[in-house]
């Protein structure tokens, strides 16, 4: 695992804004030639981390896929049993290498677009290493069996209370940038991140309150399927906030930054802006279809899944389009590879959400492989891969080399990861929709066609083949390590000299 190498001080930085033209009627306070320092070190921690952290999250994923096909690998020991190794990897993706993404890249655009450096530079830091103590402990406590239960929120309440301190403090850091910026206009990627910080906020705060009954258990405040509503509301705005917005508000810096033009239609990233979250809130219960849930709620779900797609798409039609008139750059730049194909899944994903969410698609894709097949369509194809994009094209800049050590291996590294997803995707929706088909099939006197265990060897072959597509994914994510780690230790004279498009910062 890489570690936290010496972050630098403070770092000069040129003062014009970054090549994203916001709007024509941008009001700047400070004479464009005017220098502002940045605060990076943070932006470097929070970069190395991720990739840290996606090497350790990936490889819990590959380990899992392959105790569902070989269970000995369980060995018999609790800590190492899929049911406390699952939510160690969804843990570690989402909140670990996800999460380190989005505080590395939400500090380093909101100081750009802002003009400013970040607010209260030690509360900054706090958030690094807070954040960091909240990943270790929740390595530690998940395979000793500590948790909640509450899937995207095992952690107990004393990790909770650390968290929610953590996170009103990087609500500080960020609001208090903006607050101090010297430009007029605040540029639509931090509408995003602001939206994703305040809700997690919230959604944090509510679901997981509870009643304490020692230091490592405790009991939900809500009861019964008042409970599993809260659950479910926080686990889609989870989606919609953690792994949608946040990563929204990535996709508006890095992909006119790379593609060095402005954002197709600044008018429709506002508009899509205020529908994705005001139609987001209101999904939560296409979790819960056919539970005791009143009926009328699961439908009002369903509509609001269905009408999700509209904003949806309209985020991925704008960062296409930004492309559009420059599509030969995506030949030769990996970089925007990663950007443009994350978009593609994006879109892929947004689609098949809004389409499992109605009631009776649902009856057929609940329960089965589809949903792990969707999950890792958002998760690996969008989140992962927006990520390495963003994480390439920040860690040159943040110390002070031209290019990636290797730009070749970013290429090497793009191909694993279109491979490997579309691989571990395409395994879960065969597995998923066969396993939907034998569980509902009967015989003529009403008795069930396939006992459960047939259905499991049926789908044994497609647990092969996602943990064919996990290991190729996976290889990447190393190679992304040992490329960052090259490019952090190698002086300046060893780089290719290739410098990629979008312009140095
Ligand atoms: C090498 C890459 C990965 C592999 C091999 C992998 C593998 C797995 C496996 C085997 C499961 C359990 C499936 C089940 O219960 O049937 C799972 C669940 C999950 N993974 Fe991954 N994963 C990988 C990367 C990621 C990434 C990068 C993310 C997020 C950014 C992610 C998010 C999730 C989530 C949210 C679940 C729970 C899904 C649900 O409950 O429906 N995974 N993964
Ligand atoms: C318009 C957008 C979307 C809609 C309407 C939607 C809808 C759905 C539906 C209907 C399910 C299945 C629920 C079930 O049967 O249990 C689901 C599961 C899930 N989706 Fe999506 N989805 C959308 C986008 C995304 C994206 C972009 C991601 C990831 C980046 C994502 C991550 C997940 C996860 C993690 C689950 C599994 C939750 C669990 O049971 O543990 N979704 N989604």
């Amino acid at each position: 695992m890489l570690g936290v190498p010496a972050l630098p001080k403070i770092a000069l930085a040129e003062s014009k804004n970054q090549g994203i033209q916001v709007s024509t009627s941008e009001t700047s306070v400070v004479p464009p030639s005017a220098p502002v320092r940045y605060q990076d070190d943070v932006v470097l921690g929070f970069s190395i981390m991720t990739v840290a952290w996606g090497v350790v999250g990936m490889l819990v994923g590959v380990w899992i896929a392959a105790e569902l096909l070989w269970p000995a690998l369980n060995f018999d020991t609790p800590w190492l049993t899929y049911s406390r190794l699952r939510p160690l990897h969804t843990n570690a993706v989402i909140f670990a290498f996800g999460g380190c993404a989005l505080f590395a890249t939400s500090y380093w655009v909101v100081q750009r677009t802002c003009r400013a450096t970040l607010f209260a530079p030690n509360l900054a830091r706090f958030t690094f290493w807070g954040y960091q103590a909240v990943i270790v402990l929740a390595a530690l406590t998940l395979p000793l069996g500590i948790t909640q239960s509450k899937e995207y929120a095992e952690l107990e309440w004393p990790i909770d209370l650390l968290l929610a301190v953590v996170w009103v403090a990087y609500a500080i850091v960020f609001f208090g940038t903006i607050m101090k910026r010297t430009v007029g206009h605040i540029y639509v990627a931090n509408w995003f991140y602001g939206a994703f910080i305040l809700t997690v906020a919230v959604l944090h705060i509510v679901n997981s309150a509870a009643i304490p009954i020692s230091l490592t258990s405790s009991y939900s405040a809500y009861p019964g399927a008042v409970d599993a509503m809260v659950q479910w509301w926080y686990g889609h705005n989870a989606v919609g906030f953690f792994l949608t917005a946040g990563f929204l508000g990535m996709m508006y810096y890095f992909v006119p930054k790379q593609v060095g033009r402005p954002i197709y239609s600044y008018r429709l990233s506002i508009v899509h802006f205020w529908a994705l979250i005001s139609v987001y809130m209101w999904a939560g219960p296409h979790h819960l279809m056919y539970t005791s849930l009143p009926d009328w709620v699961q439908s009002l779900g369903m509509v609001f899944s269905l009408i999700l797609l509209a904003p949806s798409w309209g985020g991925m039609i704008n960062g296409m389009m930004t492309l559009s008139g420059a599509w030969h750059k995506l030949r030769d730049d990996p970089i925007l590879k990663f950007l443009i194909v994350s978009l593609s899944f994006y879109g892929m994903s947004t689609f098949e959400g809004p389409m499992m969410s109605i009631k009776t698609v649902n009856a057929l894709s609940h329960y089965t492989d589809w949903t792990i097949g969707h999950v890792h369509a958002g998760a690996l194809g969008w989140v992962a891969m927006i990520s390495f994009g963003s994480i390439y094209m920040l860690i040159p800049r943040l110390v002070g080399k031209p290019t990636m050590h290797s730009v070749a291996a970013i290429n090497v590294h793009f191909w694993l990861a279109t491979v490997g997803t579309v691989i571990y995707i395409v395994a879960m929706w065969i597995a998923g929709v066969m396993q939907g088909l034998m569980w509902r099939a009967t015989e003529a006197d009403g008795t069930l066609t396939y006992s459960f265990v047939e259905s499991l060897k049926a789908t044994h072959p497609f647990y092969a083949m996602r943990l064919v597509g996990g290991v190729i994914f996976f290889s990447g994510m190393l190679l992304m390590a040992w490329n960052v780690w090259r490019t952090v230790k190698a002086p300046v004279a060893t780089h290719e000299a290739v410098a990629l498009t979008g312009g140095a910062s």
